[in-house]
């Protein structure tokens, strides 16, 4: 079946969608292909543990496990995924933050806000095969991948008491295309203070993202740290569509000043060749602080 696909796609299919306009692509994750000569293998997992060990500790993340070891695990799991996606959500590099990430921080209690077909969902939990992980999304009906351990629903995470999770136990992971400001506003409300966020893009690389949720962290940061001399507003267009973030919105001011400590990892694509990763870590002053 997949050989008749591909060979309908490439002599009639894609033809016609080209010619409306469109690129008709196979959903082959980017994983599918990889280095196979030892020496580039070793190459890839050694530039991705380099990369992401100088992340961890420019995040402060303190990580009591060998990381190259950790790149090395991932490389051998990620061909199992479940899920195959090109478009729509993480691709090599991101799943292999994620991965890294929720091994490093240890949590007991995952919080996902934006599953889409569940490739997130596995990478939590080949990473933290204990965790209780919460999931939460509006629209489930792509799932390829449910977790037999998790708890789904529909509702927005601000809905719910979070009260009985202990937050230095907790990691909120956001990738729903929200504001992140809000997304901080609100977890700091509920006490959580380890937060990891998809698709954090500065002002001047937001155009290529789709549907922008902003403010974004490197836009609370970047406005903020500009100061009250910045009146003009961040602005992009996108598909002839015009988007603008105010300087002075009030939501960047009260998130900026709840960020204890942010860092955007590496996109990973120097040290892969795989697509650009967007993983942002952020660590909220604790309640009191700040
Ligand atoms: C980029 S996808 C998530 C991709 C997934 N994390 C991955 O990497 O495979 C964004 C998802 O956010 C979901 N979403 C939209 N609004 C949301 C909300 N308020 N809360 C949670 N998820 C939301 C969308 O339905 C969509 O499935």
């Amino acid at each position: 079946m997949p050989r008749l696909m591909e060979r309908l796609r490439r002599r009639w299919l894609g033809p016609l969608f080209d010619r409306l306009g469109y690129d008709l692509v196979p959903a082959t994750p980017d994983w599918a292909h990889r280095p196979v000569s030892p020496h580039e293998v070793e190459e890839l997992l050694g530039n991705a543990a380099a990369q992401l060990a100088a992340d961890l500790a420019a995040a402060g993340i303190p990580c009591r496990h060998d990381v190259r070891a950790l790149v090395g695990e991932f490389w051998d799991l990620i061909p199992r995924a479940p899920v195959r996606q090109r478009r729509g959500g993480s691709g090599f590099n991101g799943a292999l933050q994620l991965f890294v990430l929720m091994r490093a921080l240890e949590p007991d209690h995952v919080i996902e806000s934006g599953v889409f077909r569940g490739l997130t969902t596995w990478v939590i939990r080949q990473a933290r095969p204990d965790a209780r992980i919460f999931c939460r999304d509006p629209d489930l009906s792509g799932l390829q991948y449910r977790d037999p351990g998790a708890t789904y629903c529909t509702q927005d995470w601000s809905t719910a008491d979070w009260s009985a999770l202990d937050p230095a136990r907790t990691v909120a992971f956001f990738d729903d295309h929200v504001a992140q400001a809000r997304r901080v506003v609100e977890a700091r409300a509920r006490g959580l203070t380890r937060l990891v966020f998809d698709d954090d893009a500065a002002g001047h690389r937001i155009h290529t993202h789709g549907g922008p949720a902003h403010p974004t962290i490197a836009m609370v940061r970047a406005l903020h740290e500009t100061g009250p001399a910045r009146r003009e507003p961040i602005r992009w267009q996108r598909n002839g569509r015009v988007f603008e973030q105010p300087a002075d919105d009030p939501l960047v001011r009260k998130a900026a000043r709840l960020i204890a400590r942010a860092h955007a990892f590496d996109d990973l694509h120097g040290a892969t060749g795989y697509s650009p990763a967007r993983l942002t870590y952020v660590a909220l002053h604790p309640e009191g602080g700040g």
